[in-house]
């Protein structure tokens, strides 16, 4: 039997920050799903073939974590066939894995809609910007656009659009400290039988 925590999100509002610290808590492991697309971007070339011939290698790769990487992301997660060749690998991982954390945009609801645990992170446009543009040493108005625009985009698409799924439990992290954030979801996983 496995158990998956499944967490989606806009950009930057502290998923991945409690994936982490759920997955240490619980000794689950940790499958940042954003990473696939940001490599299927960063690689160029035809997205459909990046997709289905990705490597743990391509994963590695150390400008995956830019502003610009997250924006070819957010395009190549529009086409449907890049998707579709990367469900197969992420259902594997949370179904193989005794305990599993996914964190993406569609986790909740299209990749591994059975979690036993679904949060959705969230919180204001104005901190999210904060965060990452200090995380990247960047400009917080040119990050803001950034973010708006790549929420924009993964809201809207049609296959797999950013959502919080309706039996997805809602975190705002506008006004807690990490450690809150983390506590808050630690409860509700263990309430969940983590
Ligand atoms: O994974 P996602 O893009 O949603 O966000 P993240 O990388 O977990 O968090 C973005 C930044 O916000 C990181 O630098 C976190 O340390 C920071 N953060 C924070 O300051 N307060 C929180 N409650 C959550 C995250
Ligand atoms: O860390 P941040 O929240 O800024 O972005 P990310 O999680 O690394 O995701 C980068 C982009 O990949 C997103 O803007 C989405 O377009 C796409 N993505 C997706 O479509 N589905 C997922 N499960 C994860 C990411």
């Amino acid at each position: 039997m496995s158990f998956t925590i499944a967490i989606d999100g806009p950009a930057a509002s502290g998923k991945g920050t409690i994936a982490r610290a759920l997955a240490a808590r619980f000794g689950f492991a940790h499958l940042d799903t954003g990473l696939l697309y940001r490599a299927v971007g960063a690689l160029g070339g035809d997205p459909i073939l990046a997709a289905r011939e990705l490597t743990p290698d391509d994963l590695r790769r150390d400008d995956l974590r830019s502003a610009a990487a997250g924006q070819a992301a957010s395009r190549v997660a529009a086409i449907p066939e890049v998707r579709s060749a990367l469900v197969d690998f992420q259902r594997r991982f949370a179904r193989t894995e005794p305990g599993a954390v996914l964190d993406g945009r569609d986790i909740g609801t299209v990749i591994c809609p059975e979690a036993e645990v679904k949060l959705y992170v969230t919180a204001s446009d104005e901190i999210r910007a904060r965060r990452r543009a200090l995380e990247l040493g960047a400009d917080e108005g040119v990050i803001l656009t950034e973010l708006r625009e790549r929420d924009a985009r993964d809201a809207a698409r049609d296959v797999a659009p950013m959502r919080q799924a309706d039996d997805a439990v809602l975190i705002d992290t506008s006004t807690l400290t990490i450690d809150e954030a983390v506590e808050l979801a630690i409860n509700l996983a263990r309430r969940a039988g983590a």
